[in-house]
Formats: C-alpha cells, structure tokens, sequence
C-alpha cells in the first residue's frame, strides 16, 4: 500500500473499560503495513459507516502490535461518530486512513530520566509511549496520570511500564489537583517530558519545562476536518514561519500533533 491510503481495516476486539470509554483493537490487511509504519503519538483517522457524517474522526494510537499489524485505540464517546464506533463488534470492517501525523521523537535524552504525562483522554497515547521507550531499553520512567475523578483509565497498565502517579480533580484518587501539582508534590525530576491532553495542561506543563530548562514534547488534540494537511482547519501559532504557506502557522494534522514545546506558541 502506497503510504496513507484509505483503507478497510477489521475489528477484531472491542472493549468498554469505564461508562463511555472503549478500548478498540483494529487489524490492517496484508498490503498495507501500517502497524510497521506507525510511531507513538501519530493517530488514525476513522470513518464513519453513516455517510452523513463524512468527515474522519482523528483517534490517537495507543498501542501498536507490529507481527499482527494491528493498532488499538481508546477513544471516549463525545458525539455521534465514537457513539457509532462503540457499537462496532468483533469482525466488522472499518473505513481508516494510518497512520498519520509525527509522533513522539525519541533521542538520547529519552533514556534518562523520562517523565510521561497524560490528561484524560490524553492517557491513551502516552500507553504505547511508555510501552515502546520500555521495549528498547529505558529503565527510568515516571508516568503522571491526571484524572476527573477515580476512574483510572489505564493506570494498572501503565503499572507494567512507568512508575505511577495520579490527580484527580475531585481528590478521590492520588493528589488534589491536576498533573503539575503532583510534579511539584513529588519533587519528581526529568530530562525529557512527553505529553498529551487538555490545553490548559500543557500550557502548565511548558510552563515548567521552561522553568526546569528541560525539553518537552507536547501532543495537540484539538478539532480537525480533513487530517491529512489540505483544509488548514487545524492550525495552531508557531515561532517559526511555515515553509508551506510562509505565516506562523502549524498544521497540527500534518506538521504535528506532537510538536516541541518551544516549537508552538500555546
Ligand atoms: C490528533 C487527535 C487525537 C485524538 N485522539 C483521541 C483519542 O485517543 N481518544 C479520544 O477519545 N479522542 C481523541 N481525539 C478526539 C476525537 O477526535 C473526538 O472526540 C471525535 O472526533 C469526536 O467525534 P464525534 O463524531 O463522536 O463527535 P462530534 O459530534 O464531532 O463532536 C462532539 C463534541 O466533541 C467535541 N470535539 C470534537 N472533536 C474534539 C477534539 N479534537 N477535542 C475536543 N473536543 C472535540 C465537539 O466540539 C463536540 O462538542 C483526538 C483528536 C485529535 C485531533
Ligand atoms: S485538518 Fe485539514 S489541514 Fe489539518
């Protein structure tokens, strides 16, 4: 398969792991090798069966089984489209474009201290972040999971990776408060941050790597439309100018969604 073509992909397992939240594995076929191609922090688009909804929905990949050329994603039902997505069975077919995007850059600094962040929905893809950094050797790596409240999406997994900290908003689990007060509780100390979730986060997050004089990579989810780089519907402000369209301006879609921190103006 010639690189991001649209293609059908089976389902071959689907899960609910909390009210609203699936856990979706996806086979490709044989000609497309999209699990050998994909990277943590890049995602997927995925159709929806119901033509009215044309547009793809953009689903982060949270795990990648290269043997079985399979991806997972755990997505959260926010409208009509993860509805009809939840409701998929085993072996149903899905309409998919993967894997798409630049994901997580992993360097030197990758296999020092690595502290992985993710808020709520942002969890999923800092998985097979941790996951992947384990698999090739990283032995230090801290996972801070902020959350509403004490539905811990993905913790016990991540338990086989990183060690784990925990937020909640409402103080039921961990620390009282968001991801950075945990940071801050802990004293915990890093050479690389990765992470993914709600703006304001990652807005606190730049914050202290500035502060800290450390690198961070941050993974943007906002609304896109198309998700292969042509509608401009994504673009977030960078420093530098943009070699495509020569404004300050980054393609979350195509240029990202991980971006480095100093990279994007947030
Ligand atoms: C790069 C990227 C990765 C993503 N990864 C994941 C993931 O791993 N798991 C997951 O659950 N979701 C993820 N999302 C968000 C997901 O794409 C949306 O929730 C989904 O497209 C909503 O489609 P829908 O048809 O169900 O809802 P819609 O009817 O399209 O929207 C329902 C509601 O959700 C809001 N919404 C739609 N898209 C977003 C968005 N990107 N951010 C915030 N609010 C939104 C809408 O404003 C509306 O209020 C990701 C988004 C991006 C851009
Ligand atoms: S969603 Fe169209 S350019 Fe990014």
């Amino acid at each position: 398969m010639a690189d991001k073509k649209k293609c059908t992909a089976q389902v071959t397992s689907q899960i609910k792991l909390a009210e609203d939240i699936y856990s979706m594995w996806i086979k490709f076929p044989e000609d497309a090798d999209v699990a050998g191609m994909a990277v943590p922090g890049q995602f997927i688009s995925m159709y929806c069966h119901d033509g009215s909804r044309m547009l793809p929905r953009p689903i982060s990949i949270c795990e990648i089984n290269t043997p079985d050329n399979m991806l997972r994603v755990v997505y959260r039902i926010a409208g009509k489209g993860t509805e009809e997505f939840s409701k998929l069975g085993a072996d149903s077919t899905i309409d998919v474009i993967a894997p798409l995007g630049n994901g997580f850059t992993i360097n030197a600094h990758s296999f020092k201290r690595t502290l992985l962040i993710g808020g709520g929905i942002g969890i999923p893809p800092m998985l097979g972040l941790a996951r992947s950094l384990k698999d090739n050797g990283s032995t230090s790596i801290e996972a801070v999971l902020g959350y509403r409240d004490g539905t811990l999406l993905l913790k016990d997994e991540f338990e086989a990776y990183a060690r784990v900290y925990v937020s909640t908003e409402d103080g039921s689990a961990g620390i009282k408060g968001n991801v950075v007060d945990v940071i801050k509780e802990y004293g915990i100390q890093a050479d690389i941050i990765y992470a993914c979730g709600p703006l304001p986060m990652l807005c606190g997050i730049k914050a202290l790597a500035r502060e800290r004089g450390i690198k961070a990579q941050l993974s943007l989810e906002e609304r896109m439309a198309c998700g292969i780089g042509a509608c401009l519907g994504c673009v977030c402000q960078s420093k530098e100018k943009d070699g495509h369209s020569n404004v300050n301006n980054k393609r979350i879609c195509k240029d990202g969604p991980v971006f480095d921190s100093e990279e994007i103006l947030i």
